[in-house]
């Protein structure tokens, strides 16, 4: 008997899938199909394949074609396939030509012709064209633009005019100044455009909450862009703090610094420490001990001629069974690492631990020690907008729980008004 074994994504099956597995079948007496898995796919740079693991195998399964289903985790895997399962051939199509000569050692390799005029990425984009306005920050809209220019289903839109993006986009990334994107979004969702904000897109509780509400009475996805929400290693982090690998978590401490926007020493027009880095510092807290805490004290530091501009702010929270901290510097530089710590151990995230693809867990004995790598392609914010995307299908939801959102402007709130909050000059 001759075993042949094939590899795809089989992304919304067409008939380019279907007619390379009749060839591959009609190389030998049994078929074994390699489906791609979602995180594998995502480290090839398919990183908003539209329908999920299981659709997919049971596209194949359904073309009655295959004697064999399996799934495809790790680089390296055929190998082990084709020794494992005793294939004799390995094919795929043609525009992998020359791509696994290497498999030759394992068995014999053939490349067959590829059907013309049809593929899932063409599908793909035919499903989905959101086109998709920037505006705000001139650095954070060119950065942000790139990495969505790798999303499937995204239309980038070159308007920079609000109001003309309003007239002519389905959705709208802002990142404008906090004090503006309340006003913003309202505009955009009010317009009928889907929106990825900066957090926070309001700056009181009520305002955020009236916000997330329209989205929803609209049928609309508001989400907060926040990065490291979509970086891989993060979620695995908060996942793997919930099998208790570390125990109970007891604090939470996360820092974030940068000098480099004051180098000049001016303050004037730019944002303080607490509104460029407190979406990002407090998302671990509020995500990992949720955001019932019982109280929440605000330490800040201004500089002398700008009493708008805090140098460094601290927040210190306590839970009823747990505290964290949250430092964020603009004037002040500091260790930019995160630090949960559990009753068996706890997980390091090295600096800068807001785009990171490692983290470690630590333990009282060092031979427990493990360190996590998972691969982080453009700081999370090319998955944050496949997010956007899916989100928009009704796929998926958002990686940030409305409740974060709204936590995040009413701390926001707090420092604002000034109230309960120690100013140190
Ligand atoms: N294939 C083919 N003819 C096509 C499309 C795909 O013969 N028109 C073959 C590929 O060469 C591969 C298998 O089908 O052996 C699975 O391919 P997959 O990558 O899942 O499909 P594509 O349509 O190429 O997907 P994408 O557009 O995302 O690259």
């Amino acid at each position: 008997m001759t075993k042949v074994i094939t590899y795809g994504t089989y992304d919304l099956f067409h008939y380019g899938h279907k007619a390379l597995l009749e060839r591959a079948k009609a190389l030998g007496d049994y078929l074994i199909v390699g489906v791609t898995g979602d995180d594998f796919d995502k480290n090839r740079g398919k990183i908003n394949v539209h329908q999920s693991l299981m659709e997919r195998i049971e596209n194949v399964r359904r073309t009655g074609i295959a004697d064999e289903i399996i799934v495809e985790e790790y680089e390296g895997q055929k190998i082990d396939d084709i020794k494992r399962l005793g294939a004799d051939i390995f094919t795929v199509g043609s525009d992998w030509e020359g791509k696994f000569d290497y498999l030759n050692d394992y068995c014999k390799v053939v490349y067959l012709p590829r059907t013309e005029g049809v593929s899932s990425s063409q599908l793909r984009s035919e499903i989905q064209k959101i086109k998709t306005g920037f505006i705000g920050d001139e650095d954070l809209c060119k950065k942000h633009m790139k990495e969505a220019s790798y999303v499937n289903g995204l239309v980038l839109s070159d308007e920079r005019d609000f109001n003309s993006i309003l007239k002519t986009c389905d959705a709208v990334y802002i990142s404008s100044h906090a004090k503006l994107r309340y006003e913003m979004v309202k505009s955009a969702l009010e317009a009928g455009l889907h929106v990825v904000c900066e957090s926070p897109f309001a700056l009181n509780e009520a305002d955020a909450k009236e916000l997330i509400a329209l989205a929803k009475e609209r049928n609309l996805v508001l989400i907060d862009a926040i990065k490291t929400a979509y970086s891989t290693a993060y979620n695995r982090m908060l996942l793997l703090l919930k099998t208790g690998e570390i125990g109970r978590v007891m604090n939470v401490d996360a820092v974030c610094t940068s000098l480099h926007d004051l180098q000049d020493g001016r303050t004037e027009g730019k944002q303080g420490s607490l509104f460029a880095w407190g979406a990002t510092a407090l998302l671990p807290v509020l995500q990992i001990l949720g955001t019932n805490y019982e109280d929440c004290g605000i330490t800040s530091f201004f500089s002398d001629t700008d009493t708008g501009f805090d140098l460094f702010t601290k927040l210190d929270f306590t839970y009823g069974n747990a505290s964290a901290t949250v430092k964020v510097g603009k004037g002040v530089k500091s260790e930019g690492s995160l630090v949960v710590s559990g009753t068996k151990g706890y997980v390091y995230v090295p600096a800068p631990w807001w785009k990171t693809d490692y983290f470690e867990v630590r333990k009282e004995n060092a031979e427990e020690n493990r360190r996590f790598f998972y691969r982080l392609d453009g700081e999370g914010i090319r998955y944050m907008f496949v997010n956007f995307v899916n989100s928009i299908e009704n796929k998926k939801l958002s990686y940030v729980d409305d409740e974060v959102s709204v936590r995040i402007s009413k701390i926001f709130e707090r420092f604002e008004s000034r109230k309960n909050v120690r100013i140190i000059k």
